[in-house]
Parts: C-alpha cells; sequence; structure tokens
C-alpha cells in the first residue's frame, strides 16, 4: 500500500518519539537496530500511531547520543545498514505509518571531516564552512544552553590557534549559514534521504543557524530565510514531505516559523508543555488558558505539536523565574533531578506513578489544538533512572517483557548500551509490554483507546478550539469545532472530586455523547449545564443535535 498524497497528514496525526537504540536489538549486541525496530511495527501499529519520529541514527562518535554527527549520509553501524534503514521505512508505510527524521542542520561533530578539514589551517578551502573567530568576545548577547557544561559558546582550537562557535556542546561545532556552499550541501544532504523516501524531517536547533553581532543571535530574518529556502525546494522538488521546527521559543518568536505557510509545516508548542504541569500542580487551569490566549493564529496548513515528555530535560526555558523555582520546588525535589534549565524525569514519575494523573495529561496532550507525540516507553509508564549522566536516565531500554534484559536484547545484561530499569516500581519485570497487553485496564490498553478516539475524528487535529471559563477554575473546558463536528472537553486538574456549571446556551437542543462509552448524557437546555467530575477526571462529548 503507498500512503495517499494528502498534503495535511500531519495535522491529523499521531507521532510516536523513539531512538532506534532504545528500543530492540535484533542481533544481541545490547544496542537497538533498525532490525530490531522493524520487527516493533506490529506493534506501534497496535498501539494506533501513524507516524514515527527517530531520533539520529546517523554516524557519530555518540558524544551527544547522535546530535553530534559524522557523516550526515549513512546509518551508524551499530544501529545497522542503509539497506537496513530502507526495510524498515518500506514496512512503515505499508503499515501506513510516515516516518519522520532528524536533521540537524545548526552544527556538525567536531569528528566530521568537514570540520578537521576547516580546522586544520586558516587557508583550508573549508575554512569558512564553521564560525571561527580571533577572540571569544563576539556575539556577547548570545546565551548559553547547556549551562550546566559549558562556560562560553567559543571554544579554543588549539590545531588553528582560534575560536570555533558552538550553541552546544563544545565538539559541536556551528556550521556557517553565511556560506552559500554550506547551505547547498545541506540541502543535498535532506535531498539523499527524502529520495529515499522519508516523510518529514525534525529539524534540530533551527533558531540559531546565522549569527549578527548586537542581536542574541536567535529567530534572525536571516535564519529565516535559508529556512524559508529550503521549504520551498522541498514543495517544489518533494510536495507532500513535511519540516516540523525545533524551536525553543516564546509563542510571539515562534509563530515566525510558520511563515504564510511557507516556512514549517509544524513547530513543537514548547511554552504550553510546562504550563500543562504547572496547573495540574496548582490544580488550576490558569497556566493552561493563559498559555494558550498567549497563543497566535497559524496558518491553516500549519499544525502545532504537543508533547508531554521527550528525551530532553523538561524544558524551563520558556516560563518565568518564578515558574522555574515552582516547577522545580513541585517537580524536582533532588538536586539530581535537575539538568541546565530542566527536569531530566519521564512522566509517570513526574505524575507520581498516578494513573489518573496520567491518564489526564494524555486527554490534554490528545484534544488540544495540535498533532500529539507520545514518548516511547511513556504508552506503559516506564520510569527514569536519575543516576545515569546527562539525559540518558530517560534513554533506557524498551520494557517489553519480564525477561531477560525485558524482552530488548539477548546480549549479557552488562554489555546493554544502558542498564534496564531494575526497581520495584518501575522495573521491567514490573512495568512492561507484554504483561500490559494482558490486560484490558492497563495503561497501554487505555492508550490504545484514547489514541483510537482521536483518530475517530478530524476535529482535534484540524478544529477550532474555543475556551470556556466557568466560575469553578479546577475546571478547564474547552469545545473543538469543525465543519458541522463539535466536541466539548472537559479536565478537571484537580486532585477532589469537583462540580462545574457550563454555560452551553449556544448549544442548545444538542444531546451529549460521550466519547469513550458512546453513552448519551442530558440535553443541554436553558440552565447551566451541570457536571460533576471525580479527581483528575475528564469528559469528550460529541455535540448532537437529534
Ligand atoms: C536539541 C536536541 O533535542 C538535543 O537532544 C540536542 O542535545 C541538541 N538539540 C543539540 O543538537
Amino acid at each position: 500500500m503507498s500512503l495517499t498524497q494528502d498534503a495535511l497528514w500531519h495535522k491529523d496525526a499521531v507521532i510516536y518519539q523513539v531512538h532506534v537504540r532504545t528500543f530492540s536489538d535484533s542481533n544481541g549486541d545490547g544496542v537497538g537496530d533498525f532490525q530490531g525496530l522493524a520487527q516493533r511495527l506490529d506493534y506501534l501499529q497496535e498501539l494506533g500511531i501513524n507516524a514515527i519520529w527517530l531520533m539520529p541514527f546517523f554516524p557519530s562518535p555518540l558524544r551527544d547520543d547522535g546530535y553530534d554527527i559524522s557523516d550526515y549520509e549513512s546509518v551508524h553501524p551499530a544501529y545497522g545498514t542503509l539497506e537496513d534503514f530502507k526495510k524498515f521505512l518500506a514496512g512503515a508505510h505499508e503499515r501506513g505509518i510516515r516516518v519522520i527524521i532528524e536533521m540537524v542542520l545548526n552544527h556538525t561533530s567536531d569528528q566530521h571531516p568537514w570540520f578537521q578539514e576547516s580546522r586544520s589551517s586558516q587557508n583550508n578551502p573549508r575554512r569558512d564552512w564553521y564560525v571561527w573567530s580571533e577572540t571569544d568576545t563576539r556575539y556577547r548577547g548570545t546565551r548559553i544552553i547547556f549551562v550546566d557544561t559549558e562556560m562560553s559558546n567559543w571554544a579554543w582550537d588549539p590545531i588553528s590557534k582560534s575560536y570555533y562557535w558552538h550553541r552546544f556542546f563544545s565538539h559541536q561545532p556551528d556550521l556557517n549559514y553565511d556560506n552559500p556552499a554550506v547551505r547547498e550541501q545541506m540541502w543535498n544532504v535532506m535531498k539523499f534521504w527524502l529520495e529515499i523516501g522519508v516523510d518529514a524531517f525534525r529539524l534540530d536547533a533551527v533558531p540559531y543557524l546565522v549569527e549578527r553581532e548586537g542581536t542574541s543571535c536567535e529567530n534572525l530574518p536571516e535564519t529565516h530565510a535559508i529556512l524559508k529556502e529550503l521549504r520551498r525546494k522541498v514543495d517544489q522538488e518533494f510536495p507532500g514531505r513535511m519540516l516540523l521546527a525545533e524551536a525553543n521559543q516564546w509563542p510571539a518568536d515562534l509563530r515566525p516559523y510558520f511563515g504564510d505557510g511557507d516556512e514549517f509545516h509544524m513547530a513543537f508548542h514548547f511554552p504550553l508543555m510546562p504550563r500543562m504541569f504547572m496547573g495540574l500542580k496548582l490544580e488550576d487551569r490558569k497556566p493552561i488558558t493563559e498559555i494558550m490566549q498567549q497563543t497566535p493564529e497559524i496558518p491553516a496548513s500549519c499544525q502545532w505539536c504537543l508533547f508531554l515528555r521527550n528525551h530532553d530535560e523538561l524544558t524551563l526555558e520558556m516560563v518565568t523565574d518564578m515558574e522555574r523555582d515552582y516547577m522545580y520546588d513541585v517537580y524536582a525535589g533532588s538536586k539530581s533531578m535537575r539538568l541546565n534549565l530542566g527536569i531530566r524525569r519521564r512522566l509517570a514519575p513526574l505524575l507520581d506513578n498516578d494513573r489518573r494523573r496520567i491518564e489526564l495529561m494524555n486527554g490534554m496532550l490528545m484534544s488540544l489544538p495540535g498533532t500529539p507525540i507520545i514518548y516511547y516507553g511513556d504508552e506503559i509508564g516506564m520510569g527514569d533512572n536519575i543516576y545515569l549522566g546527562d539525559r540518558n536516565g530517560v534513554r533506557t531500554p524498551m520494557q517489553w517483557s519480564g525477561g531477560w534484559n525485558g524482552g530488548f536484547s539477548s546480549a549479557d545484561p552488562e554489555s546493554l548500551y544502558s542498564p534496564l530499569l531494575l526497581n520495584p516500581v518501575y522495573g521491567y519485570q514490573a512495568v512492561n509490554v507484554l504483561s500490559q497487553k494482558r490486560t484490558e485496564h492497563s495503561l497501554l490498553s487505555w492508550m490504545q483507546r484514547i489514541i483510537r478516539v482521536r483518530r475517530s475524528t478530524r476535529v482535534f487535529g484540524a478544529g477550532s478550539i474555543e475556551f470556556l471559563y466557568p466560575a469553578n477554575h479546577r475546571v478547564l473546558a474547552y469545545v473543538r469545532q469543525l465543519g458541522n463536528e463539535t466536541v466539548l472537553v472537559v479536565n478537571n486538574v484537580s486532585s477532589s472530586a469537583q462540580a462545574v456549571e457550563l454555560d452551553l446556551r449556544r448549544y442548545k437542543g444538542n444531546i451529549l455523547i460521550e466519547m469513550f462509552g458512546r453513552n448519551i448524557f442530558p440535553r443541554v437546555g436553558d440552565l447551566p449545564y451541570l457536571l460533576t467530575m471525580g479527581p483528575y477526571q475528564f469528559y469528550w462529548f460529541r455535540l448532537r443535535r437529534i
């Protein structure tokens, strides 16, 4: 089966984020690989997702888990071969699953031959492929991102005796996008993968492509011009393929990444995510409604990407200092849970392994405007290991069963790329796919169900949103609408039972059909619509005039 040329597929997608190394090891060397991932496609299809976002799988010294690329046009040998990738891609497509791969435009590894050449001497033809300087005092207005590791965005190169610019680790030199040869080369890299048939790119760290004195070196017009040019080429040569922006910015700075529908198709909604956690802890809808009010309209063909967790720390860059202190206080009591400006924990531990809160957060993820992303393992409530360095604690092997190495690998446990979780609450014997498949009420079964319900209508992906503001501020309620489909979502973000009166006069005469059980609730009349809700409960209702 070939995927239809639906130019708006990204609006109806449910994305599963996975790193090939973490998922399934087919050859017993302790590292997940493409053959292993391909064998798990049936699992993903059953879960109901229809797109996979793969973290970088290219040759790399793996000092930033593959975001430090040393060759853009092949596969890291530990993960298999290009042939294996192509087979995996074909397998995904056969199942109607699209594949989004990572494209790290901003920087390479210092082991990349381009950088090796560039640093080899000041007059090497590739010298100008990176950003060099005689001093480390240029671009002073630029913030440091990995504040726990780096003191400066400049690093000294002892070989060519000058400084090079890097926004992330010092082993990740930034490419120089003022150089047309770099721009052309990176388009060639993208073309290489588009020709192989990938459906989309997540473009890493896009705000930082261009540097200019006297600015923050983020979101510059020159950067947007480069991105627009890439989009133009994609549309021209590969219509229907999609670009997703990783731009960790405030809503007003994010908006330009959509352009007039001529830059990115999608962008992560970074500011919303921490505010969902904040609302839950404060037992108040305000952080969520406030950020949604500040969220600008985007062109009709564009879409937000929503997520609860991913492979990085739960970033607290897009919150105020006070909000950050609060988040640390309530979600990262121990210092070892903190990293840079964020919290390195997974969803289930963040929510005290409380099934009700996990369901509520996923309920909001799937019903607020945007395309949801599920981080691998969160569908079974996997835990984390805060004793592993950097962000590795949220990248432990997928837990398939209670057997040897949790079904991830047949290797000696000592040789795995990362230890499995072993504790009695989150360890693989307690939390795994096999056991959750056996019970209809497991988190996994519930996730399957909510994905199915979400995908039963296009209203969540493409519909408008209007917030209701009932007097009870522990309840977050909104109406999603598309054509003649209207869905009412009501979330109790508090830990206690609540009654709420909703003003639904506009829908007078409609009945409410609860979307999970398909049960009919009373018809809307003249009086405020009264609902009672248990702790952390949520409802999705279809409104019908029958
Ligand atoms: C953002 C990625 O999500 C993160 O994992 C990585 O370390 C940086 N970009 C640098 O590429």
